[in-house]
């Protein structure tokens, strides 16, 4: 199999924001306890995290962390989790059936985050939580003293505000599982008094608000219209939910195709935000924020008891997972004009790259190599691809065999080719033409793929599914040609000249 690819510098789709590299950790499972944390771990440090965690973490590059949920959020009262540990409740989380200790609360997670070297994406509680709730919440990370909330901060420790920009009004909302589901109308008007408090008392942050929590959502795109009806001039963006999973569609081929019905719903959020902004008769481009995307399986278990920090949604990635995940990266990357914002559901245990054992070790999942290429290499230009690629007929319609992105990092001279290849039986000889650049030089082509479809990383085992180096692409400096294995993620770097 045949295709062909044009990579031209000056067709540029638009810049990385870094900020496409987030993640999300909820109190959720063991997320946050034996997660990041667990006092009495061998890597522990003072404050309880993990240290071993930490470093993996930092590996991942991640730019953001939106925190504490998720469908926890919706039941959260933030003032559980601040002041002295040993005086704060514990709780019944309704979202999860768990038992929430407080132990880690918004100060320790500023804290966590300053380790890791990332920042706050922080999610008030629109269900049981009131806008008022919200605006103390802002005024008690951001405000910088002298007022109560903040100098109970101050006393808490933090004398610096936590300095948090980005502020999700709540999670999910539109979701009949959501603690206080809302109406659409109902979300609009709650949100919208949220939002003006919020910035009232800190005009510096920025606003994402709940879209639809997936596309088969019934009231899709339904209520992403009318929330943006209440809300277009009071936010800066609008949230995408959405997890592929296997058992989701019948073939390979549909599962592999994830790739074209993320990039469907990202065009129709974008359109129905446009509608809203031509009704509005608004200069305003309302940007999208992807904050919750993964591959997902399992998403509809129940639990049967209260549980601390017990297993839950600990979901292990095979290859297979690894490759659809690889070709999401590619479309959040081919729509960076829209795309501002995107968090990988989650960081550890639940849903995550990362699965570590309570007092023991932490390995990386398949899908930590992806997020790592892409988030390592994939900060710059997004160039437009003209892809000339054999096709097939997916549950999603017509879709290409190779799913691609290119990013050119001019100040490192570098282009990184992303490339998913769904073609099942033979390999594809992909040509590469860099036409408008004067010298390119191969320099790495690794390869995620394998005879076993189903292979995972494991304690036991835990490099089964790694990246490896193939052979470099051969050719006549700017006319390449890589040979692409069957069902395989490969990430290609270039050096370049202008
Ligand atoms: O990420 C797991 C859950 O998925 C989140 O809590 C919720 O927002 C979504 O439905």
């Amino acid at each position: 199999m045949k295709a062909k690819c044009i990579i031209e510098k000056d067709y540029s789709i638009g810049d990385v924001d870094p900020r496409l590299f987030g993640s999300f950790i909820e109190h959720l499972g063991r997320a946050v306890y034996t997660g990041i944390y667990e006092p009495g771990h061998p890597t522990a440090d003072a404050q309880g995290f993990r240290r071993d965690v930490l470093d993996l973490v930092k590996q991942l590059q991640v730019e953001l962390v939106r925190y504490p949920g998720g469908n926890f959020v919706s039941g959260y009262q933030w003032t559980d989790g601040i002041g002295p540990v040993d005086k704060r409740p514990k709780r019944l989380d309704l979202a999860w059936k768990s038992i929430e200790t407080n132990e880690i609360g918004i100060d320790e997670f500023v804290d966590w985050c300053r380790l890791a070297g990332t920042k706050v994406m922080a999610a008030v509680n629109l269900g049981t939580g009131t806008p008022a709730e919200a605006a103390n919440l802002v005024e008690y990370c951001n405000h910088p003293g002298g007022t109560a909330w903040s100098d109970w901060r101050r006393q808490n420790g933090h004398a610096e505000p936590h300095g948090i920009k980005l502020w999700c009004l709540g999670n999910e909302m539109d979701g009949p599982w959501q603690i206080c589901h809302l109406s659409a109308e109902d979300y609009g008007k709650k949100a919208l008094e949220a939002a003006k408090m919020m910035r009232w008392v800190d005009p510096g942050i920025e606003l994402v608000a709940c879209g639809s929590s997936n596309s088969s959502m019934p009231t899709f795109p339904e209520w992403d219209r009318i929330v943006l009806e209440y809300l277009y001039e009071q936010v800066d963006y609008i949230s995408l939910h959405n997890y592929y999973g296997r058992s989701d569609v019948e073939t390979l081929g549909d599962f592999l195709a994830s790739f074209h019905d993320m990039d469907q719903f990202i065009r129709t959020v974008a359109a129905t935000a446009d509608y809203v902004k031509a009704k509005k008769r608004s200069h305003k481009r309302l940007f999208l924020s992807f904050d919750e995307w993964n591959v997902w399986a399992d998403r509809f278990a129940t639990y049967e008891t209260w549980d601390f920090a017990k297993p839950r949604l600990e979901q292990i990635y095979n290859l297979q997972d690894a490759l659809v995940f690889g070709g999401l990266l590619c479309t959040l990357l081919n729509n960076v004009d829209r795309v501002k914002i995107a968090c990988l559901a989650q960081l550890v245990n639940a849903i995550a790259p990362l699965l570590t054992e309570p007092g023991g070790g932490v390995i990386k999942q398949a899908i930590f190599y992806p997020f790592q290429q892409v988030s390592a290499l994939g900060r710059g230009v997004v160039l437009r691809p003209l892809i000339s690629s054999p096709r097939y007929e997916s549950v999603y319609g017509d879709v290409p065999v190779l799913q691609l992105s290119a990013v050119y990092r001019e100040e490192e001279e570098e282009v990184a080719v992303f490339v998913l290849n769904c073609a099942q039986e033979e390999a594809v000889e992909l040509s590469l033409d860099f036409r408008s650049f004067t010298v390119v030089n191969p320099l790495e082509h690794m390869v995620l793929t394998g005879p076993d479809l189903k292979a995972v990383n494991s304690f036991a085992e835990p490099h089964k599914v790694v990246p490896r180096p193939l052979t470099l692409p051969q050719g006549d400096n700017r006319l390449m040609t890589v040979e692409l294995p069957s069902l395989s993620w490969n990430v290609l770097r270039f050096k370049t000249k202008k």
